[in-house]
């Protein structure tokens, strides 16, 4: 016989209206598969007064969530509300009492994800995230279930639908940044607070999803500095263009070489086990030849390379109504099944495996980087910024000193071989303080995918 079950909805606004829409137009496809009927009978928003846009289908809509968590017709809460006090409230709440809970909230996982992990084994109900990362591509599901197999030795994410849009204008039609981040808000790609997205905040807290997924330890990114997209200009786009490349927000997860180990106690086992991962997220000049240069607009990529797969790729909106809504449901059929089979916690959420990985220090990542600098034109300029870069032994690849550019200052970049961040940072900073340098620094860094 078919089995109904009533989900709560909280939060009613472009992810939440596009939950309910979608159930409404695909609710019988998915009865039809699951042998479950999903219907939402409680939506929770803000202000019950305002106008939605989309048809709330006969759901009791109200502003009281507790009421929606503890009515004993509630199956499964949906959280989609956003932010990390009120959600987190409500997600505990929700596991508290039992319930399974989906959330797309990669802010309030990548904060508190291990308290609500352990809430969620304490209450036998299991938390459900597909939405959190990447929109509509089931990245979460890949990384749990299909690649259980395998040893992720890197991962490289365009993580962020709204820095992707924006770069992809900016690049294309020499758009001004605020133009098009304006757009991306009325399309409803970017978060409540836009800097979350164009700092590079958010695609860091999904890049942690990712890291701790791939590798069985919770990655705390606080310890990981984001560099967002707000000082890439048409200058660097058209340059790195013709050193063929092209400029994106990257998320790279990459399994390092072990640490020597260190002697005694628990930094002998960390050492043993020898797991160390490092964790970047910034402007990222991607090779034209990469796949992942070609991932435009709202569009999402993750790359993934198993030790036992080789090279995978995964493709889709990265944010959205339609495309978020799509992972929402994929979790809802997840929880609805779970909860038929009476197995509230078939996988947990969170699995930590491996007791003794590190997050290697953002310092000592060593990486090839793009740096424009803008200075005054005139001789022996060129030979002071080699002398410091000579005595942190980063070697220059490349210098450019575009034509055309007259005045006071002038852009001079630099392509500079392998080198530490710190080497990097030291230098940069010995740079800054020339006279002869005028303006902020912008520094990238090259990925070659090896
Ligand atoms: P949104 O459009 O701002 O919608 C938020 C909803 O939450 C609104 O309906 C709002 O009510 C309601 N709300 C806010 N505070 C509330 C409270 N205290 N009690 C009850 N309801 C409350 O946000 P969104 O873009 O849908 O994002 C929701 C979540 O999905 C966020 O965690 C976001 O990071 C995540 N996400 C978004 C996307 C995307 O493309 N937008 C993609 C992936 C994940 P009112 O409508 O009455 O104001
Ligand atoms: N603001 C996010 C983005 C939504 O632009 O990618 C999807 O998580």
């Amino acid at each position: 016989m078919m089995r109904q079950v009533n989900v709560a909805v909280l939060g009613a606004g472009t992810v939440g209206g596009g939950v309910v829409d979608a159930i409404r137009r695909n609710g019988r496809l998915m009865a039809s598969r699951l042998g479950i009927e999903l219907g939402v009978h409680r939506l929770v928003v803000r202000d019950t007064r305002k106008r939605r846009d989309f048809d709330t289908n006969g759901a009791k809509v109200g502003a009281d969530w507790r009421e929606a968590v503890v009515d004993p017709r509630t199956d499964i809460v949906v959280e989609l509300v956003g932010g990390t006090t009120t959600a987190r409230e409500m997600v505990l709440a929700a596991l508290q009492a039992g319930k399974p809970v989906v959330t797309a909230n990669k802010a309030l996982l990548s904060a508190h994800g291990e308290e609500l992990f352990a809430a969620a084994r304490e209450g036998g109900a299991n938390l459900y995230y597909e939405a959190s990362v990447a929109g509509g591509i089931p990245i979460i599901k890949v990384m749990r279930e299909a690649l259980i197999g395998n040893r992720v030795t890197a991962a490289y994410g365009i993580l962020n639908g709204t820095c992707n849009y924006i770069l992809t204008r900016m690049r294309a039609e020499g758009a001004e940044f605020e133009t098009v981040l304006k757009d991306a808000q009325r399309l409803g790609y970017a978060e409540a607070d836009p800097s979350l997205d164009v700092d590079g905040i958010d695609a860091l807290h999904k890049a942690g999803i990712l890291a701790s997924l791939a590798h069985g330890f919770w990655v705390d990114v606080k310890k990981v500095a984001a560099e967002g997209i707000r000082g890439v200009t048409p200058l660097d786009m058209d340059f790195s263009g013709r050193l063929g490349y092209t400029i994106k927000l990257l998320a790279a997860i990459k399994l390092e070489a072990p640490k020597a180990p260190a002697r005694g106690g628990k930094a002998a086992k960390a050492g043993a086990s020898g797991l160390r991962i490092s964790v970047t997220v910034c402007p990222t000049l991607v090779p034209n030849h990469h796949v992942l240069a070609s991932v435009s607009d709202v569009f999402n990529a993750v790359f993934v390379r198993g030790d036992i797969v080789g090279d995978t790729l995964y493709y889709g909106r990265g944010a959205g109504r339609n495309a978020t809504a799509s992972s929402v449901l994929s979790d809802l059929a997840d929880a609805a099944l779970d909860l038929r089979c009476g197995e509230r916690q078939r996988l947990p959420p969170f699995v930590p495996h491996e007791e003794f990985g590190a997050l290697m220090a953002p310092g000592d990542v060593v990486s090839s980087h793009y740096l424009r600098l803008s200075v005054t034109d005139k001789p022996g300029v060129l030979a002071r910024i080699a002398a410091i870069l000579a005595k942190e032994q980063i070697g220059i690849s490349s210098v450019i000193q575009p034509e055309g550019h007259e005045g006071a200052s002038v852009p001079l970049i630099f392509m500079l071989h392998h080198a530490t961040r710190s080497a990097v940072d030291r230098a940069l900073k010995s740079i800054r303080r020339l006279p002869v340098v005028t303006g902020e620094p912008a520094l990238f860094r090259v990925e070659t995918f090896e």
